[in-house]
C-alpha cells in the first residue's frame, strides 16, 4: 500500500517547522532585545509509529544502546522523509523542549498550532497508586502542571480507578486529563474531568494498550483536595503462552486487593497453568477464606503450594482471580500458562493424574515423582522390585523391614517374625517387649489387644502403675500426675547450667548452653557427627553416622571417641573424652531412605554431670510436635552448603513443619519416623556434620530431645526443610536398649 506523508508526517513536519520557527524567533528576539535575558521552558510532545521495528524492553530506557541506535535511525529517516517498510511496529513518544524568550510564548504556541499549556513536567511514576501532590494532607498547589506516565507489561492493558476525585467545579480552571497514550496528544485524549465524583461510583479508565498518561492542571485560584487513583492489577492475556504474578511479587502483596486475569488462547487448545512459587496467606484458619487464588470453575488455592503446582482447564479460556483481605499478607505467586493439544497433553512424557508431565524413565522406579504417585501405579515390576498389591513397585530390600513401603503393607506380609518378636495381626513384627506396654507399636494396635489392664490411647502418657494421663507433656512438670511419681522421675535433665558467655544461618552458642551436645570424632581426626547425652553412660546419635564405608569402619565402637562438654573444637584437649563400648544402630535403619535413622552409643565409662556436661530429657512416646512450634538445633556442622564445619558450637531456631506439607516438598520421602523442621524461605538449617546432634524443644522449663539431625536436600534451601529422626517414636526402643 502506497503511503503519503499522512498525519504523522504532518505532525513531524509541523514540529520541525515549529523548531525552526522557534529558533528563528528566538534568535531575532535575542538579537534585538538582548537586554531581556528571561526565557521560559516549553515542552511539546507527540508520537510517531516506527513500522519496521519490534518493541524490545531496552527501548524504555533512553540511556540504552538499543534506544540510541533506534533514535539515530529515526533521526536519519525523518531527515530523509518516510520510506518505511512494514514489519512489527514501535511507537516512539517524543518531547521537544524549547527555551522561549519571555513574552513570546503565545507566538510560539500559535506557530506550533497547539492548545497544550504545559509549564512543568513531572517524572513518570512507577507507583501503582497516584495522588495529586499533597493528597490527602493538603489541597493541590495553584498554578501547577503535573503528569504521570503509566506503563504496564507488554500485552496488558491498564485500568485506572479514581477512588477519590474532588476538583474545582469549573473545568476551565482546574482539570485532570487522561490520555490513551504516553504523551498528551489531543487525538488520544480519553476524558477531561473536574468537579466531584463519589467513591462509590469511581471514575474508571481502561487503556487500549499498555500505556496511559494522567495530567493535572490547576490555575491560580481556589484549590481543592485533589484525587487518588489506583492501577488495577490483572488484565487480559492472549497468545499461546505467558506469565503473570501477584502485585509486588516476589515482595509482599498489598491487603484488600482483587486482581483478575482473563486468559484466552486460540480455539481448540487447552490451557495448563503452573505456579513456580505460591505463598498466599491462610491466616489462622486453614481454608481459603482469607486470601486465595481462584481458577474459576476449577479450584481455589491458598497457603503454601509445592513448587510448580499445576492446574489445567479443558477449554481455551481461563479466569484467575487473586484476592487478599485486610489482614496478613504473604509473598504471593508467579504463574505461567501455556497451551496444550487436547489429544497430546504431554508430548514424549508421562502424564500424571495431577497433569504434571514427568520423564518416562521415572515411571515405576519406586519414587513418587508426580507428587500424586500416579507414576508408580499399575507397574510391572522387574525381579529387583516387590510388586505391591496396589500396583506400586518398591525395591526388594525394603521387604520385611518393618516399614510399610507399599502403602498397603504388601511388602511386610508373610515375613514371619524372628524369635523375641511378636507378629501383629497385620503381619508386622515388633519386639516381644513392646506387647502390652501401653503403646500401639503395631500399626493396627494388635500388640495391645487382650492385655489385662486398660490400654492408654495414643495421646496419653502411661505411668508405671498403668494409669493413663491425658494431659499433654505430663513428664517433669513438677506435678505428680501418676500418683506413683513415675511421671516426675528421671527429671534431672534438659537444664542449662548457666547462660552467659553449623548450622547454616545460626549463631555461636553460649558456653554450656547445650551441655548435652557431644562431638563425635573418628580417632585422631576432626569432628564427624553430633550426639546427645541422655544418661551418665548413653548417647543418642544418627544411625547413618555409624554405617561402614569402603575406608572406615564407622560401625565399630573402637573407631570413635566422644568429646563431652566441648564449646569450641579448639578446646578438644581439655574437654572430657570418652571411648565407646557399644554401638546399637536401629535394626530397621534404611540407608536408602534414612528411615529409622537413630543409634545409641554406650560410653566406656560413665561421666559425672557438671556445669558443662548434662543430659537432655527424652520425650514421652506420646509427644507430638505441632507444626509451627519453635525448636533449637545445634552442632559444629557446615555453616553453608558445601562449606566447612564451625569451630564454635552453632545454634539456630527453626520451626516444626507439617508432615503432609513436608512430604510434598520432599517428593514423598517422609515417613512417620521423621519430623521436618526448618525455615521454608531458606537460610536456616542443619548441614553436613550436624548429623546425630539434637533438635531440642523447650517445655516444662527444660529441653527435650525432639529429634536427631538426619538428612536434607542440600542445606538451607528454600522450601527444603531439614529432616530429623522423630525421637518419641523411638522412646520405647531407647528404654528397651538402655534402660533410660
Ligand atoms: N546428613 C548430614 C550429616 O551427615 C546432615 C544433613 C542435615 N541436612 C539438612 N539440610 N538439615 O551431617
Amino acid at each position: 500500500k502506497k503511503r503519503g506523508p499522512g498525519k504523522v508526517g504532518i505532525i513531524v513536519a509541523v514540529v520541525t517547522l515549529a523548531a525552526v520557527l522557534a529558533l528563528i524567533i528566538g534568535l531575532l528576539v535575542w538579537h534585538f532585545h538582548c537586554k531581556s535575558d528571561l526565557k521560559s521552558q516549553k515542552i511539546y510532545t507527540g508520537s510517531l509509529r516506527i513500522t519496521n521495528q519490534v518493541f524490545v524492553d531496552a527501548y524504555e530506557n533512553s540511556d540504552s544502546a538499543e534506544f540510541k541506535e533506534l533514535a539515530n535511525q529515526v533521526m536519519a529517516q525523518v531527515r530523509t522523509k518516510f520510506k518505511l517498510i512494514c514489519f512489527g511496529s514501535v511507537i516512539a513518544y517524543y518531547e521537544s523542549e524549547f527555551a522561549v524568550p519571555a513574552g513570546q510564548e503565545a507566538a510560539v504556541d500559535q506557530a506550533v498550532n497547539t492548545s497544550m499549556r504545559f509549564t512543568q513536567h513531572a517524572k513518570s511514576s512507577a507507583e501503582k497508586i497516584i495522588t495529586s501532590p499533597g493528597f490527602p494532607d493538603k489541597p493541590y498547589a495553584p498554578d501547577s502542571f503535573v503528569q504521570w506516565q503509566l506503563r504496564g507489561d507488554p500485552g496488558h492493558v491498564l485500568k485506572l480507578s479514581f477512588d477519590t476525585f474532588n476538583l474545582e467545579e469549573n473545568c476551565s480552571n482546574d482539570f485532570v486529563r487522561v490520555y490513551d497514550s504516553l504523551v498528551a496528544v489531543d487525538k488520544h485524549l480519553m476524558e477531561e474531568e473536574c468537579g466531584f465524583y463519589s467513591p462509590s461510583n469511581p471514575l474508571t479508565f481502561i487503556s487500549s494498550r499498555n500505556v496511559m498518561l494522567v495530567t493535572l492542571v490547576t490555575n491560580k485560584e481556589e484549590n481543592f483536595p485533589g484525587f487518588r487513583a489506583q492501577l488495577a492489577c490483572g488484565g487480559k492475556l492472549s497468545g499461546t503462552s505467558g506469565s503473570f504474578k501477584s502485585p509486588n511479587f516476589p515482595s509482599y502483596y498489598p491487603p484488600n486487593k482483587t486482581c483478575q486475569w482473563d486468559i484466552e488462547v486460540p480455539d481448540g487448545k487447552y490451557i495448563k497453568l503452573r505456579f513456580p512459587k505460591f505463598m498466599v496467606s491462610t491466616g489462622s484458619l486453614n481454608h481459603c477464606s482469607e486470601d486465595y487464588v481462584q481458577i474459576v470453575g476449577k479450584s481455589t488455592l491458598c497457603g503454601q503450594q509445592p513448587a510448580n503446582t499445576m492446574v489445567t482447564v479443558n477449554s481455551n479460556k481461563m479466569t484467575v482471580v487473586f484476592k487478599s483481605d485486610s489482614s496478613q499478607v504473604d509473598r504471593g505467586f508467579n504463574a505461567t500458562y501455556e497451551v496444550f493439544e487436547p489429544t497430546d497433553p504431554c508430548p514424549d512424557k508421562f502424564q500424571c493424574d495431577n497433569k504434571r508431565c514427568v520423564n518416562p524413565s521415572l515411571r515405576c522406579d519406586g519414587w513418587n515423582d508426580c507428587g500424586d504417585s500416579t507414576d508408580e501405579r499399575n507397574c510391572k515390576c522387574d525381579a529387583s522390585m516387590i510388586q505391591c498389591r496396589n500396583g506400586f513397585c518398591k525395591p526388594m530390600f525394603w521387604r520385611c523391614d518393618g516399614v510399610n513401603d507399599c502403602g498397603d503393607d504388601t511388602d511386610e506380609l508373610n515375613c514371619g517374625c524372628k524369635s523375641g518378636e511378636f507378629q501383629c495381626k497385620n503381619n508386622q513384627c515388633v519386639s516381644e517387649k513392646l506387647k502390652c506396654d501401653g503403646n500401639r507399636d503395631c500399626k493396627d494396635g494388635s500388640d495391645e489387644d487382650g492385655c489385662s489392664r486398660d490400654m492408654c490411647k495414643d495421646s496419653t502418657f502411661m505411668c508405671s502403675n498403668g494409669k493413663c494421663i491425658t494431659k499433654p507433656n505430663p513428664m517433669c512438670d513438677g506435678q505428680d500426675d501418676c500418683g506413683d511419681g513415675s511421671d516426675e522421675s528421671n527429671c534431672n535433665c534438659g537444664k542449662k547450667a548457666y547462660t552467659k558467655s553449623r548450622i547454616v544461618g545460626g549463631q555461636d552458642a553460649d558456653v554450656s548452653e547445650f551441655p548435652w551436645q557431644v562431638s563425635l570424632h573418628v580417632k585422631n581426626t576432626p569432628h564427624v557427627c553430633g550426639a546427645s547425652i541422655i544418661s551418665e553412660q548413653w548417647l543418642v546419635t544418627a544411625a547413618h553416622c555409624v554405617q561402614d564405608d569402603a575406608k572406615i569402619k564407622y560401625s565399630q565402637p573402637g573407631t570413635w571417641e566422644a568429646y563431652l562438654g566441648l564449646h569450641t573444637q579448639k578446646e578438644k584437649p581439655k574437654s572430657t573424652k570418652r571411648l565407646i563400648k557399644q554401638i546399637i544402630p536401629h535394626k530397621n535403619y534404611n540407608s536408602y531412605t534414612y528411615d529409622n535413622d537413630i543409634a545409641l552409643m554406650e560410653l566406656d565409662s560413665p561421666v559425672t554431670f557438671s556445669e558443662t556436661i548434662r543430659p537432655i530429657c527424652l520425650p514421652a512416646a506420646t509427644d507430638v510436635y505441632p507444626a509451627g512450634e519453635t525448636v533449637t538445633i545445634s552442632g559444629w556442622g557446615a555453616t553453608r552448603e558445601g562449606g566447612g564445619g564451625a569451630t564454635v558450637l552453632q545454634k539456630a531456631n527453626v520451626r516444626i513443619i507439617n508432615s503432609t506439607v513436608c512430604d510434598e516438598l520432599m517428593s514423598g520421602q517422609i515417613t512417620s519416623r521423621m519430623t521436618c523442621a526448618g525455615v521454608l524461605s531458606g537460610g536456616v538449617d542443619a548441614c553436613q556434620g550436624d548429623s546425630g546432634g539434637p533438635m531440642s524443644i523447650f517445655s516444662n522449663e527444660r529441653m527435650y530431645l525432639a529429634g536427631v539431625v538426619s538428612w536434607g536436600d542440600g542445606c538451607a534451601r528454600r522450601n527444603k526443610p531439614g529432616i530429623y529422626t522423630n525421637v518419641p517414636k523411638f522412646r520405647a526402643w531407647i528404654k528397651e536398649k538402655t534402660g533410660v
